[in-house]
This record gives structure tokens, C-alpha cells and sequence, in this order.
């Protein structure tokens, strides 16, 4: 079992102010997440993935409630949440290199460049250390990004759909990174997807959430053991299940 809380959420309301108008993106969230858990979020678009996301990324500091890591309200981003969005967002003029010192935020020289190498080789890309964005597929790149935000050992990574712009293949391959990264750097992992499969594949906990406002539905408990199968009777009737409270959201 796992102990200690690692992210709280309590009471979390989110309105976004326009001049004339006002959307009410989150109403009312609370969530516990526990160190070294793998967390999924689903929900239909537009129901505030990215907007829980954001604010549990110190981007987005207008909101009620309170978001806290361990004992601490979170003021601002920090280097214990690494983040990582469905688009690479690496900077086309750097080569991968530049792009993992420019996200670097504290060290030597050497403690840097090995930094930089040992995650680098956490994503299998060390060979591509010279290359610009520009000239990697869409898998590679946001294996990048991924080590990019890994690169200052956050506590906590938050990954919104960052699958979601890849080819089925490359995702699969993706997802088993992914999950290996979590086992040896013992992170805890907030992950929205769309992917129902997905979320049962590699969540310990899914959520799902209700169209906006957005509230948590409903959360389902997957204590399958690892690595998962997907044709596992078991895995298909959570699976399932999830669907059909999905579908009643989205209809
Ligand atoms: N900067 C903003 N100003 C005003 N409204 C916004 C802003 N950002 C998001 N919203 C609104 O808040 C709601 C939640 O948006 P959010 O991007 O968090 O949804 P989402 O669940 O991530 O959707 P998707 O699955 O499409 O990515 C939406 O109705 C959206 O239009
Ligand atoms: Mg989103």
C-alpha cells in the first residue's frame, strides 16, 4: 500500500474571467495523490484536463481551493513538477542538447552535462544529442520532452496527452517508456489521456471526469498486476466499464 499523501487537492474551483463573461472550468475538486502513484484522468474535451493540470503545474495561480505537494501550498511552478504537453514545445533553434541545458536550472558544469547524458539515455536518444527538432520524428521528439522535463528530477510529473499526437505504434512503445521511467525513478505520474486502454494500461487509479464544469464522476481502482495485458479478460471489463461512464458523460 501506498502511505503519504503527495499532491492534495481540496475544494478546487476554477473560473476563467473574460471581459464580458465568465467560465466555470472546475467546480469543487478534491483529490488525493500518493507518492509514487500512476494517476490517469479521462474526461470529455473541454471539461478541464488541462486546466486541473496547469494549476497542479503552478501555471495557472487564479483559483479557489487549495493545492498543496507533501505539507506545502503550491505558489508557482517548481523544479519538483516536471510537465509535459501533447505538443514537444522544444525550441526548433536549439539542438536537443541546448533544449536539456536550457530547461537545466541548477548545477555544475559536469553535474549538468551528466544530467543531461543520463536522461538522455533514459529516452534512448542520446545519439541524437546534436540534432535539432526539426530533424526528429514525432515519437522522438516528445521522448525529448519527456526527458526534458525529467531533467531536473521532479517529484512529480504531469503528462497532458502527450501521446496524443502520435502514430499507434510509436504509442504503444511510448506508454512502456513511460511506465519504465516511472518504476526507476519513482515519480508520481499525473497523466490525462483520451485513451480509455490507455489509462487501464498504465494507471494504478483512473478518474473520470464530468463535462464543465468539470467534477471527478467517478474513480476506478486498477490493481492489475504489471506488465498489463490488454486481451486479459479483467483488463477488457474495466475497460469497459470506464467506457460506459465515459459515454454517459459524453452523451
Ligand atoms: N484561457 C482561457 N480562457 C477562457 N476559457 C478557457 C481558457 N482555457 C480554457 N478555457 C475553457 O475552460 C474549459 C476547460 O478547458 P481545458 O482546456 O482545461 O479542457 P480539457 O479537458 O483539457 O479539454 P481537451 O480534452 O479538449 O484538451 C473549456 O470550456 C475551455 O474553453
Ligand atoms: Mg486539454
Amino acid at each position: 500500500m501506498r502511505d503519504s499523501n503527495h499532491v492534495t487537492i481540496h475544494n478546487l474551483t476554477k473560473i476563467y474571467k473574460k471581459q464580458n463573461s465568465e467560465v466555470l472550468a472546475l467546480n469543487g475538486i478534491s483529490l488525493n495523490v500518493s507518492r509514487n502513484e500512476f494517476l490517469c484522468i479521462v474526461g470529455a474535451s473541454g471539461c478541464g484536463k488541462s486546466t486541473l493540470l496547469r494549476i497542479i503545474g503552478g501555471l495557472d495561480r487564479e483559483y479557489s481551493g487549495t493545492v498543496s505537494i507533501g505539507k506545502t501550498k503550491i505558489t508557482g511552478p517548481g523544479l519538483d513538477r516536471g510537465i509535459v504537453f501533447q505538443e514537444h514545445r522544444l525550441l526548433p533553434w536549439l539542438t536537443v542538447w541546448e533544449n536539456m541545458e536550457f530547461a537545466l536550472q541548477k548545477g555544475s558544469k559536469e553535474e549538468k552535462n551528466k544530467l543531461i547524458i543520463d536522461h538522455l539515455k533514459l529516452v534512448g536518444l542520446e545519439r541524437f544529442k546534436n540534432a535539432y527538432p526539426g530533424q526528429l520524428s514525432g515519437g522522438m521528439s516528445q521522448r525529448v520532452a519527456i526527458a526534458r522535463a525529467l531533467v531536473n528530477r521532479p517529484e512529480i510529473l504531469l503528462l497532458d496527452e502527450p501521446f496524443g499526437a502520435l502514430d499507434a505504434l510509436t504509442r504503444l512503445k511510448l506508454q512502456q517508456e513511460v511506465l519504465d521511467i516511472w518504476e526507476q525513478e519513482k515519480t508520481t505520474m499525473i497523466m490525462v489521456t483520451h485513451d480509455i486502454e490507455e489509462a487501464v494500461y498504465m494507471g494504478d487509479r483512473v478518474i473520470v471526469m464530468s463535462e464543465r464544469p468539470g467534477t471527478i464522476k467517478k474513480e476506478f481502482t486498477i490493481d492489475l498486476p504489471r506488465p498489463r495485458n490488454r486481451s486479459d479478460t479483467v483488463f477488457q471489463q474495466i475497460r469497459k466499464e470506464i467506457y460506459q461512464e465515459f459515454r454517459q458523460v459524453e452523451v
